[in-house]
C-alpha cells in the first residue's frame, strides 16, 4: 500500500539527528522514497553524504543555490512529495514554522507546501517545557500538522525527561499509518464493507426503584460519532446506546437499553464483530437489590443503598473465548493519571486499544464536542490534539480500517 510513496525528510539541527540515518533506512526497506533536506543547524549533526548514500538521492540544502533551484526549484520539493517529515524537529525549526519563517530551503519548502507535514520534536525537556516551545507545537497542531513523540527518557545531555525523538519504527509507523488513512479516504471508499462493528455508546442507567437511578454525565455525542463514522466506511454496525438525547446516526443498526446488564445482554446478541468498540460509560456499579415500589420518605432517614459490582463489557467482549471480536477497543474516561491508569487498564481489560480522555469538569468533554485522546496500543502511546468528537470518530474509523487492511 506504501509502495512509490514519497517523503521529503527535512533534518534540522538536533543531536536525535543520527536516528534518522536510522529512519531512512527503514522506509527504503518499505519501498518509500526519500529526498533530504539538509539544515544548516542539521549539517553540524549529520553530512550530506550519510544522508544521501541512504536515501539514494541528491540532498538539499541552500535555498539560493543557482544548480538546485534551476534543477529542483524549492516549489518542485514540495510538489514532487506525498508527505513532508521533520525529523528531527529542533525548537528553532518549530519556532521558524510556527511563525512563518522562509528564511532557509527547509522553512521555505515547509511555507509553500500543501502536502501534509509530520514533525518528530527532539530537544532538551527545558527547552521542550519552555512556553515558547510549547505554543508553537500548539500553533503547528492548530494548523493540522501533525505531531509524533517526543518520548520520555536519558537525554544525550544527561537529563531525564520529555524531548527524546520517537524512536525511528515509531515514525515510520506513523508514515505508514498516515499512507493507509489517505489510501482509504478517498471519496467513496468503503474499506470496510463486509465487516461488522459493535459500539457501545451513551451512560447506563441503574435503577434504585421504579422512578429513580444511578447514572453518569456521558452524553453519547462520541459513541454515536464513531458508529456513523464506521457505517460511513461500509461497516454494517450495530449501536447499543444507553440513554441519550440524540438521534440514532443514519445506516446503524440501534439498540436502546438501560442498564449495563443489557448492554452487556444486547452486544452479546451483536456478535460476531471484527471490531468492537466501548465508548459507553457503563456505570461499574448497581444497586444490589432494586426496590420494586418507589421508596418512600417515611421519617426513618434515607434508605441504606447497598451497590454491587456491574458486569465488566470491556473485559468479557476481551475475553471471551470463542468470539472476541479481532480488534476490541475501549475508552478510559479518568480525571488524573490519564496515560497512566489507560495503559493499566488496557492490560487488566486484555483489550487492543484504549482511547484515553480526560473527563475533569473543567475540560468540558462530557456532554461537549471536543476531545484531547491519548491513543494506547500495544507499541506506545499517541497524544492526539484536541480534535472535535467527529474527527476524532472519523480518525478512529480510517485507523481500524487500516489496520484490519493489514497496513499496522
Ligand atoms: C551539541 C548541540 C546539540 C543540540 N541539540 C539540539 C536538540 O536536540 N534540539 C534542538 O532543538 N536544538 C539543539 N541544539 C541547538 C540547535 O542546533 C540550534 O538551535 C540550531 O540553530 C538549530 O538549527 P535548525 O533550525 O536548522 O534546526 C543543539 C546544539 C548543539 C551545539
Amino acid at each position: 500500500m506504501t509502495a512509490e510513496k514519497r517523503v521529503l525528510l527535512i533534518v534540522s539541527g538536533g543531536i536525535a539527528a543520527y536516528k534518522t540515518l536510522e529512519l531512512i533506512r527503514r522506509l527504503r526497506e518499505r519501498g518509500i522514497s526519500v529526498r533530504c533536506v539538509l539544515t544548516a543547524g542539521g549539517a553540524q549533526f549529520v553530512t550530506p553524504l550519510s544522508l544521501s548514500a541512504l536515501s539514494e538521492d541528491k540532498v538539499y540544502t541552500e535555498i539560493f543555490s543557482l544548480t538546485d533551484e534551476s534543477e529542483m526549484g524549492h516549489i518542485r520539493l514540495s510538489r514532487e512529495a506525498d508527505l513532508l517529515v521533520v525529523a528531527p524537529a529542533s525548537a528553532d525549526i518549530m519556532a521558524r514554522m510556527a511563525g512563518g519563517l522562509a528564511n532557509d530551503l527547509a522553512t521555505t519548502v515547509l511555507l509553500a507546501t500543501d502536502k501534509p507535514v509530520m514533525f518528530a520534536p527532539a530537544m532538551n525537556v527545558r527547552m521542550w517545557e519552555h512556553a515558547a516551545t510549547q505554543a508553537n507545537i500548539a500553533t503547528l497542531e492548530s494548523r493540522g500538522l501533525i505531531r509524533i513523540g517526543p518520548d520520555a527518557g536519558n537525554m544525550a545531555c544527561g537529563e531525564y525527561g520529555l524531548g527524546r525523538m520517537s524512536e525511528p519504527m515509531t515514525i515510520v509507523e506513523a508514515i505508514e499509518t498516515h499512507f493507509a488513512e489517505t489510501h482509504f479516504a478517498g471519496p467513496g471508499a468503503r474499506p470496510l464493507a463486509g465487516r461488522r462493528a459493535l459500539v457501545t455508546s451513551g451512560p447506563t442507567r441503574e435503577a434504585i426503584d421504579p422512578v429513580r437511578y444511578l447514572s453518569n454525565h456521558s452524553s453519547g455525542k462520541q459513541g454515536h460519532a464513531i458508529a456513523a463514522a464506521l457505517a460511513g466506511l461500509g461497516a454494517e454496525t450495530s449501536l447499543i446506546t444507553g440513554p441519550v438525547a440524540l438521534p440514532d446516526p443514519a445506516g446503524v443498526s440501534v439498540v436502546h437499553v438501560e442498564s449495563a446488564a443489557d448492554m452487556l445482554a444486547a452486544c452479546q446478541a451483536a456478535l460476531p464483530a471484527d471490531v468492537a468498540v466501548c465508548a459507553a460509560a457503563v456505570s461499574d456499579w448497581r444497586i444490589a437489590a432494586a426496590a420494586s415500589e418507589k421508596l418512600k420518605k417515611d421519617g426513618d432517614g434515607p434508605p441504606a443503598l447497598e451497590l454491587t459490582e456491574n458486569p465488566d463489557i470491556l473485559r468479557t467482549l476481551s475475553q471471551a473465548e470463542n468470539r472476541r471480536p479481532g480488534l476490541v477497543v475501549g475508552f478510559a474516561a479518568e480525571t488524573e493519571k490519564v496515560v497512566e491508569h489507560a495503559i493499566e487498564k488496557r492490560q487488566r481489560k486484555g483489550c487492543d486499544w484504549i482511547l484515553a480522555n480526560d473527563v475533569s469538569p473543567e475540560t468540558g468533554t462530557f456532554g461537549g464536542d471536543s476531545n484531547v485522546i491519548h491513543f494506547v496500543h500495544g507499541d506506545g502511546v499517541e497524544d492526539w490534539p484536541r480534535m472535535t468528537k467527529q474527527e476524532v470518530a472519523e480518525r478512529l474509523a480510517q485507523r481500524i480500517a487500516a489496520h484490519m487492511g493489514g497496513a499496522e
